[in-house]
């Protein structure tokens, strides 16, 4: 879980340029298990960006070295801040939706972002 948070902040500065703060993190998945010495590989994505909020997809892969089997370990989406120098939640540059599945993809995490939104709400 750490180093799903590490990927997604990482895809998230990246992609701000500037420092970030973890907001929501959704439920996550465990698929399959996970084996002392397999090699992990956790790539992330920045899939929405709102006002100042980031969504990122981060999928972890585990690698049986010695056989080479890999499988699909879990996926699951964190959503971060971008903050301004002083610290303050800073507007983030608007993400291109260029093809149909993009705002597919888009739809989607508008309705991932209401569900967290909405979550937010009921408790608080
Ligand atoms: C993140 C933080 C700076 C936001 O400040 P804030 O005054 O609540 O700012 P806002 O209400 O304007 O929210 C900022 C954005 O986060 C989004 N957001 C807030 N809570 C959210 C949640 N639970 N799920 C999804 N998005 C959320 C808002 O919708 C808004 O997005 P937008 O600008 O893209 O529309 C502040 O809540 C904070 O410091 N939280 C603690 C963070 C932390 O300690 N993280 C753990 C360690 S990294």
């Amino acid at each position: 879980m750490k180093m799903c948070d590490e990927a997604g902040a990482m895809a998230a500065m990246r992609y701000t340029q500037t420092s970030v703060v973890t907001v929501a993190v959704d439920s996550m998945s465990f698929l399959s298990p996970v084996h002392i010495g397999d090699m992990l590989t956790v790539t992330a994505e920045v899939t929405w960006v709102g006002r100042t909020s980031i969504e990122t997809r981060i999928t972890v892969t585990a690698e049986e070295v010695m056989s080479g089997k890999v499988s699909h370990t879990n996926t699951a989406y964190i959503v971060y801040v971008a903050l301004s120098r002083d610290g303050r939640p800073a507007t983030v540059p608007p993400l291109l939706c260029e093809t149909e599945e993009d705002l597919a993809r888009h739809q989607r995490a508008e309705a991932r972002r209401a569900l967290r939104l909405k979550m937010k709400e009921s408790s608080g």
